[in-house]
């Protein structure tokens, strides 16, 4: 059964166009494939979403950190952590018409652009954004650096300086949110795949003596629950045991949380985000003193070791790592597919209505004066505006007739619309519009900031925590 309300993607490119949630990047030269820019509705969401995971795992947990790293690290942690070796995809050219495709992606040996079956060898592409540090010749070795392919590393060599600062004890996590670059070889469908992407990824440190498998339902069940609280319908996730031949090389078992981003097609999943056993291959990769099976250093360029001493057992080990690590912008996608719906009115019209979770409205209530033309209407409805804006996202409104406003309202989730009106000059009420339902109620202007905080609050958090 589908609960999507979107019927496909192109549904929420047009939406997200129309109303300022997402434009096509640099679109006055033309665009740049696969590029978007968050417009002041979209700007608010992602933020809100950042927030959300960010408030779940730093603030209402007491064993997760936060940090942010740089994006351009040392070029020798993308060679320890295997990135150079293997950040692989595999490339094929079709013979007939030049196109190149990635090998894991054509179906039936068909050639997607015009069907022929004439493949070239598949040849690794390493997909790490370069850059060049400093003012250096074209053609110089050591200016090379990456922009960082996963936020992941730049947790792994802080691990020992947020260890020791914060006096950390085994099981802890660090957290961070920022963007990631791949030179994807085929970005497309939306925000789904860019070459330029945001991740929220935590790395959860704990013992090698630990029942690792357990630990990754774990966090699968925590987030599937996250998920739910930003409203994201269960029959719209699905769960992918990745097999091995499908892992990343530091994984021992990952599971990949799908949604239903093609609900129009055959096979509607694609990755939200993936829960991995990253073992203990990162820490030991960067660590002066481990040592392969043939007693050598495995990486002679470190100047630390990041291993743990656990006081209980007096031992010394490199901790193993359970990385839940989701996307901003696919997560923002999947929110956007499951809060549109359309609702019909009196008259027959049909309405986009944006069901977001409060939590995530990029504006949270939007108040209306009935008559722009009479001063103290317009007056009055400013300072309301005004008194809300310190505790939620107010915005006021008069451009267009009532009905009109209470549409544009609904098609980007605002879930408050309050109602300034002539008898608001004699009572002090408004009058406050449900989006989902329609109701109207009517408050006092002196109750209204606490009567909107109730309904808004508390923000709905996974019961397990
Ligand atoms: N540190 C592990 C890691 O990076 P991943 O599965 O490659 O794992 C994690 O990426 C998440 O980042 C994905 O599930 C997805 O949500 C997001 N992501 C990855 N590549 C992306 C891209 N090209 N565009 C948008 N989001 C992407």
């Amino acid at each position: 059964m589908s609960s999507v309300a979107a019927p496909n993607i192109d549904t929420i490119v047009s939406l997200a166009k129309r109303r300022g949630f997402v434009f096509p990047s640099s679109e006055v030269y033309g665009g740049l494939g696969s590029a978007w820019d968050y417009g002041p509705l979209g700007v608010e969401l992602c933020n809100n979403v950042k927030q959300s995971w960010w408030r779940w795992l730093v603030y209402e947990r007491d064993d997760i950190e936060g940090i942010d790293s740089s994006i351009i690290l040392n070029r020798l942690v993308w060679k320890y952590s295997g990135h150079e070796a293997t950040f692989n995809d595999w490339l094929v050219d079709c013979r007939k018409c030049k196109g190149r495709f990635r090998a894991d992606k054509i179906i039936d040996n068909k050639c997607p652009s015009c069907g022929a079956s004439d493949w070239t060898e598949a040849r690794p592409f390493n997909t790490m954004l370069q850059t060049k540090l400093g003012a250096v010749a074209d053609d110089d070795p050591a200016a090379l650096a990456y922009l960082r392919p996963e936020t992941a590393q730049g947790i792994f060599i802080n691990f020992l300086n947020v260890q020791t600062t914060m006096r950390r004890k085994l099981p802890f996590g660090i957290a961070q949110v920022g963007k990631s670059f791949r030179n994807e070889v085929t970005p497309g469908n939306f925000i789904l795949r860019t070459r330029e992407f945001e991740q929220m990824e935590m790395e959860y440190f704990v013992s090698p003596a630990d029942e690792h498998w357990k630990l990754v339902d774990y966090w699968v069940e925590q987030y599937l629950e996250w998920f739910g609280s930003l409203g994201l319908d269960r029959d719209n996730l699905y769960l992918y045991e990745v097999p091995e031949e499908e892992r990343a090389h530091y994984s021992k078992r990952t599971v990949d949380i799908m949604y239903r981003y093609f609900p129009e097609r055959e096979k509607p999943w694609e990755e939200l985000m993936g829960i991995a056993w990253r073992t203990d291959f990162d820490l030991s990769a960067h660590s002066k003193n481990k040592l392969d099976a043939d007693g050598k250093r495995i990486n002679p360029d470190s100047t630390e070791d990041l291993s743990y001493f656990d006081e209980p057992t007096k031992q010394r080990f490199y901790p193993h790592v359970i990385e839940p690590a989701a996307g901003v912008n696919r997560t923002v996608l999947a929110v956007l597919m499951d809060a549109y719906s359309e609702k019909t009115n009196d008259k027959g019209e049909t309405r986009v209505i944006l069901k977001l979770s409060p939590q995530l409205a990029p504006i949270k209530a939007a108040i209306l004066p009935l008559a722009k033309n009479k001063p103290e209407i317009v007056g009055m409805a400013k300072a309301i505006k005004r008194s809300l804006q310190p505790v939620l996202r107010a915005v006021y409104d008069d451009t267009g007739g009532i009905g009109k406003l209470y549409a544009r309202q609904d098609e980007i989730g605002t879930p408050f619309c309050i109602t300034v009106d002539h008898q608001s000059l004699e009572d002090e009420a408004v009058t406050v519009r449900d989006r989902d339902t329609w109701e109207q109620d009517r408050i006092k202007v002196s109750d209204l900031a606490e009567h909107l905080q109730k309904r808004l609050k508390p923000y709905p958090v996974p019961e397990s925590i």
